[in-house]
């Protein structure tokens, strides 16, 4: 049944590559695409920027509901066993202490489902929540306390008394490894691929490089950690979440109670920062257990530990990098192999070969993840998974051969830009990162460059060094959005999307004022909350698509209403939906702009007050038929003490390709976020792990480092602003591509700097004495 339903999908997908350009969805660009000037690309404020400044944008933590208790969890403090006993008689007996739940008194509740198994599946791993004794991982929720304040929960949790019967568990990455690791598949794709025979041209090519490269397990710290505050109202289940997925959420959730999704409402209005951690966890889940325990709402307000215990992190690589070229730079073999750990709840090996598959034309090319399961708290997405570590090999490999073939690392890059995507054969949408590269190195000075170890500064070793970003585009399916226009000429917007930080609501206002021909006052957008239409994540850079698919596919449909409207007395009688477009707050010709008819004219003669539209967006198809990508160059000035071995970052430019940037303000502040959590990954990140007994060590951010202003250098961006003429817009995403590439390029300015290639992230002092 499996072969011949690969074999469907095989020849489906072979259809969707050769059929014309214009059947694709965005096969016909986008008319907002050319508009050059009016509000694309305008760099307008943040519009929420005042109420979170001011405190009055409420988060996830911040509901007060009537008569609310406050959750404190316990976490297990073995990888794998069994609670062997439980007292709870003297936390049950503290000062303001509601309950205390354990495995014995939960709800009975169905296992969460894992993200990727269903389209609204959004939990990140698979383990029932306080179901029965058992132990998966050393943090693993064991005992929910309810109090009348968070100060009681937290005093009472520490009067639990817990004991555990151990089982061996395997908390060794090379252990596991020893017993065998087997072909990783993410998102139900293999992650294996071969073309030609990589290591016979690696073998016969007169240069060559072949190392391998390590990073850590990272873990979530975005600035506003998880939180839930939860009722319910009979079968009905409310949500105050800090969510990257409202819909997804509220469908799990309900699976997970036996309820309907219409039944769970949840709303997220504002997010301290999501990154791929802010989907279902257990806190949400435990949060409305107890709720319906207690028969009171809930907030669940994860520490910061918490958040290390609960959701799950980046997981640990180890890469080969094997790299073969003629003596003028020519790839003739690209390997990029290796190994990752995930667990047995959760299916996510961090896919570091994803952005290999695009990058460079090469004749034969090798790509295989492996995977073994560890007994540790999940694996899941974090920023760019995949590509912010596996361009960190990559991109590392490629200076050393530059170094070794003796050619400058950014003529080698150029030398080997493909002419169509050198893995799947098919063209690319538009692709100008070779303009990104010139434009980045004669901005940033790359002509200075000298020889490793050649600039000093009294005790500072000073160098250039850059990579490769990239990041695919993507859009998933499900987006719908609603319009409604009013007679008075505002139009309201509204798509269960999401606001993390990045600018979104401010963004698709501007896009939406500049589609409907309204002024930005005139058009509000109103998301985060998954009674709104369509299945939207912002996952994946791909919620800017989404939330234009779906305003477009909802505008077509606002204006062949209003077309009907107009009827025949109108200035646009006899136009057809394609033909018109949104002109000073009315309808107009595209071809000739004087048949122009206001929609205060329209509706008013309809004797309407408003017309509301919902439109689906079209499958993505366009993502099969092109080869869909965000591009960037980005470069690193790095100081390396020589005589304490730390590494000071004191320039950065990032160069990027990714269509056309919609908002210059807040799309600089994305591109630096990015680069900056980079700067993380290649200089300090790293979550301690006890190999003993899996557990994290370094549970806070006293010990888990991240970059501080201090750390963070003056970061210029610049881009192309060359518009995709296949996506919504002319915009591919940018929310993580600022990640991919800066790993390596602070390892090749490192190299630079002191003739020393480390290739274990992060680098840390002691890998440079
Ligand atoms: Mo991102 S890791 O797809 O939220």
């Amino acid at each position: 049944m499996s072969i011949i339903k690969d074999a469907a999908q095989a020849v489906m997908k072979k259809a969707v590559q050769l059929a014309p350009d214009g059947w694709m969805p965005n096969g016909r660009p986008d008319p907002l695409m050319t508009h050059k000037h009016g509000l694309i690309g305008a760099p307008v404020s943040r519009l929420d920027g005042a109420l979170k400044v001011s405190g009055a944008a409420r988060f996830a933590a911040e509901f007060p509901l009537e008569d609310m208790a406050y959750a404190a969890v316990l976490y297990s403090t073995i990888a794998k066993g069994r609670i062997a006993s439980i007292d709870t008689t003297a936390a049950e007996a503290a000062p303001g202490v509601v309950l205390v739940m354990t495995w014995r008194n939960a709800p009975r509740m169905k296992a969460p489902p894992l993200f990727g198994t269903a389209s609204k599946a959004a939990a990140g791993d698979t383990v029932p929540v306080m179901q029965d004794e058992r132990v998966h991982w050393n943090g693993q929720p064991m005992a929910v306390v309810l109090a009348s304040s968070q100060e009681q929960a937290d005093h009472a949790k520490r009067l639990i008394r817990m004991s555990y019967e151990a089982e061996p568990a395997m908390t060794s990455f090379a252990a596991a490894r020893a017993e065998g690791a087997e072909p990783a598949e993410f998102m139900g794709e293999k992650l294996q691929l071969a073309i030609g025979d990589a290591e016979a041209a690696l073998a016969a090519a007169p240069f060559k490089i072949d190392q391998a490269y390590t990073t850590p397990r990272h873990n979530h710290n975005a600035i506003e950690p998880h939180a839930a505050t939860v009722a319910w109202d009979g079968d009905s289940l409310r949500i105050h979440d800090a969510s990257q997925c409202v819909v997804h959420t509220a469908w799990s959730i309900g699976q997970v109670f036996g309820i309907d999704e219409a039944q769970v409402h949840v709303t997220s209005p504002y997010v301290g920062g999501g990154f791929g951690g802010k989907t279902v966890w257990q806190h949400q889940i435990l949060g409305a257990a107890a709720s319906r325990l207690a028969g009171r709402p809930v907030r669940i307000a994860l520490s910061r530990e918490g958040v290390f215990r609960i959701v799950g992190g980046r997981g640990l690589t180890e890469q080969r990098v094997a790299l073969a070229a003629d003596a003028d730079g020519t790839f003739k073999a690209i390997i990029h192999t290796g190994t990752v750990a995930m667990t047995p709840h959760n299916a996510m090996p961090e896919p570091f070969i994803v952005g290999t598959r695009s990058a460079y034309a090469s004749e034969t090319f090798k790509l295989d993840v492996e995977v073994v399961r560890l007994d540790t708290i999940a694996t899941t997405f974090m920023r760019a998974p995949g590509e912010a570590v596996g361009t960190f090999a990559l991109e590392s490999a490629i200076d050393e051969l530059a170094d070794q073939i003796g050619i400058d690392p950014v003529e080698l890059r150029i030398r080997n830009e493909p002419e169509r995507d050198p893995t799947t054969g098919v063209a690319f949408s538009q692709r100008d990162i070779v303009a990104a590269w010139r434009a980045g190195a004669a901005r940033f000075g790359w002509d200075k460059r000298g020889r490793p170890g050649a600039r000093r500064e009294g005790e500072w070793l000073i160098g250039l060094g850059c990579a490769t970003a990239t990041y695919p585009y993507y859009r998933m399916p499900g987006g719908a959005a609603r319009i409604t226009l009013t007679r008075d000429g505002q139009a309201r917007i509204e798509i269960a999307a999401h606001e993390m930080g990045m600018g979104t609501a401010t963004v698709h206002t501007q896009v939406a004022a500049e589609r409907l021909g309204l002024a930005m006052e005139q058009v509000s957008v109103t998301y985060g909350d998954s009674s709104l239409p369509g299945v939207v994540l912002a996952g994946g850079s791909q919620q800017t698509a989404s939330i234009g698919a779906s305003v477009m596919a909802a505008q077509h449909v606002l204006v062949a209403e209003l077309l009907k409207l107009a009827g025949n007395d109108s200035p646009l009688a006899g136009l057809k939906p394609d033909e018109v477009g949104g002109v000073d707050a009315g309808l107009a010709s595209l071809d000739e702009p004087s048949r122009h008819e206001s929609y205060a004219s329209i509706l008013s003669r309809a004797g309407r007050d408003s017309v509301v539209a919902e439109g689906q967006a079209p499958k993505p198809l366009e993502t099969e038929h092109w080869s869909m990508h965000s591009h960037g160059a980005v470069f690193c000035e790095a100081r390396v003490n020589a005589v304490t071995g730390e590494t000071r970052i004191s320039r950065f430019l990032g160069s990027f390709d990714c269509g056309r940037i919609l908002n210059a303000k807040t799309a600089t502040s994305q591109f630096r976020g990015g680069i900056i959590m980079g700067l993380g990954l290649a200089l300090m990140e790293e979550a301690q792990f006890d190999e003993r007994n899996g557990r994290i060590t370094n549970a806070s951010l006293a010990e888990y480092h991240v970059p501080v202003h201090g750390d963070v250098p003056p970061i210029e961006v610049i881009w192309t602003d060359i518009p995709d003429p296949h996506a919504p817009m002319g915009a591919r995403g940018i929310g993580e591509i600022g990640i991919t590439g800066t790993g390596a390029a602070v390892a090749n300015a490192v190299f630079n700097a002191t003739g020393t290639r480390v290739r274990t992230l992060p680098i840390t002092p002691e890998k440079l004495l």
